[in-house]
């Protein structure tokens, strides 16, 4: 079975250039017959603040002529704080927005057996929410690993750390730490292989504790170094996941006709850049 996987396609109609970018990834992934696209989120350039970009964003997303399962992110439905106490300059996550996206994209936490693997789709912008979505999402987890021995792959929205689980890291790019350890307590014991997860807009692939972390790259554009740091490699792209028998295969790949964009030239999909360019324009002149 031959998975596409892409990540932060960051849609809507007014993001002109990040869809020209969808395209020539819909292209290929209709010359390659895919059995199955997943979306690890951020399907939207700015659905949290404005819920009919969810739609702009599934009517760009069908040139691809291929069923999509999705993830959300952060800027789908709102982002959850990365530590207790901790506020958000950003969109906080949304129950309502919520709502709206299972409407147009489905659910927002699945499983699927492909072989014998089980693959697993989590919402990771509820973690360290308190809400009762975040309880209900624990529980459905529970009931979904009982009794499960095969092989299985974990998708989500963010890393769960950088380098190991007990990274002590408080980062909006992560999962929180104490859902993180509830999170890694349901999956003891149960044959962990990889977590595939986006958000970073880097690609790079590490072991921890004898399990695969795959941080997928974006398809739109990378974040430059004046507004975050390089981990991984920056550089747009997607990845192909083989699965057969007990065995799987990711590769990262960087497609032909995928523009390199940088956040930074975007000001018109996101105003908020333009205020920062001016401050390090400022910053660089005295
Ligand atoms: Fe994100």
């Amino acid at each position: 079975v031959k998975i596409a996987l892409v990540s932060d396609t960051h849609l809507a109609a007014r993001a002109v250039e990040f869809a020209a970018n969808w395209r020539h990834v819909g292209a290929w992934i209709r010359s390659q017959e895919f059995d199955l696209v997943i979306h690890l989120g951020d399907i939207t350039a700015d659905g949290a603040s404005n819920p009919a970009e969810l739609a702009e964003a599934l009517a760009l997303l069908s040139v691809a002529q291929t069923e999509i399962r999705y993830v959300p992110g952060n800027h789908d439905i709102g982002d959850n704080p990365p530590g207790p106490g901790v506020t958000l300059d950003e969109h906080a996550f949304d129950p309502i927005r919520l709502q709206e996206y299972r409407k147009i994209f489905g659910a927002d936490r699945w499983s699927l057996d492909v072989e014998s693997w089980h693959l697993l789709g989590l919402n990771a912008q509820l973690f360290g929410t308190g809400t009762a979505e975040e309880e209900d999402q624990f529980g459905w987890l529970r009931s979904d690993l009982e009794g499960r021995s095969g092989h299985v792959g974990l998708f989500l929205h963010k890393p769960l750390f950088r380098d190991s689980a007990d990274d002590a890291e408080v980062h909006v790019r992560y999962v929180p730490a104490a859902p993180r350890r509830r999170l890694l307590q349901l999956l003891a014991g149960k044959n962990l292989r990889f977590v595939i997860s986006g958000h970073a807009h880097q690609g790079r692939q590490f072991v921890s504790d004898g399990v695969d972390h795959i941080w997928l790259p974006s398809t739109a554009f990378t974040i430059p170094a004046v507004l975050q740091e390089k981990i991984g490699e920056k550089h747009v792209g997607a990845a192909v996941l083989q699965v057969s028998g007990g065995h799987y295969q990711i590769e990262l790949i960087q497609l032909e006709g995928l523009k390199n964009f940088n956040l930074l030239d975007h000001p018109h999909v996101y105003p908020q850049i333009a205020q920062l360019r001016k401050r390090l324009a400022e910053a660089t002149a005295s």
